[in-house]
């Protein structure tokens, strides 16, 4: 079944609230809470990439302000990273590490709410559907493939982030 871009992004960001959502119950050990660190660093970093690639280009292509706001997107993904490779340098016991947690947390929830309560129904309006259906195929695709495994990730000797932005090319 074909979805559209707005929906398939929109799907993403429900699967990192949810694990956004498990670290911060603080359940289960720090191995545990390692891995879902770097599960929720990759799938950032893919969203990230899926986003520069299909969203930014549609966006400074039909809106007014277009590439004011997807220059920002930018510069937010960016500092979001920063703080992702600071998270995937400290263990779940270290001192930092709640605090890295909650602040990666609180940009990535402002991202969301900027995109979904604004951004995607200006696009809504501005883009024809199925433009944004076949975007949204495409995505998928993107969205779906492995880039890195968590395997690969740990044992690369670069953190999580620049091995996944390598893997997607
Ligand atoms: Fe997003």
């Amino acid at each position: 079944m074909s979805s559209d871009l707005i929906t398939v992004l929109s799907e993403d960001h429900r699967a990192v609230e949810q694990v956004f959502d498990e670290l911060q119950s603080r359940q289960g050990g720090p191995a545990q809470r390692s891995a879902l660190v770097q599960h929720v660093i990759i799938a950032l970093v893919r969203h990230a990439v899926t986003e520069q690639r299909y969203l930014y280009p549609l966006v400074r292509q039909e809106l007014p302000d277009g590439d004011a706001r997807a220059d920002r997107e930018v510069s937010e993904h960016a500092e979001a990273e920063r703080v992702m490779a600071d998270l995937d340098a400290v263990d779940p016991d270290d001192h930092r590490f709640e605090a890295l947690l909650a602040e990666l947390v609180g940009q990535v929830r402002n991202h969301i709410e900027e995109e979904e309560h604004e951004l995607f129904l200006r696009l809504t309006q501005a883009v024809p559907g199925d433009v944004l259906r076949e975007l949204g195929d495409n995505v998928r695709r993107l969205m779906t493939a492995e880039p890195a495994t968590d395997e690969q990730a740990l044992h690369s000797g670069k953190g999580t982030v620049d091995t996944v932005r390598e893997a997607l090319g």
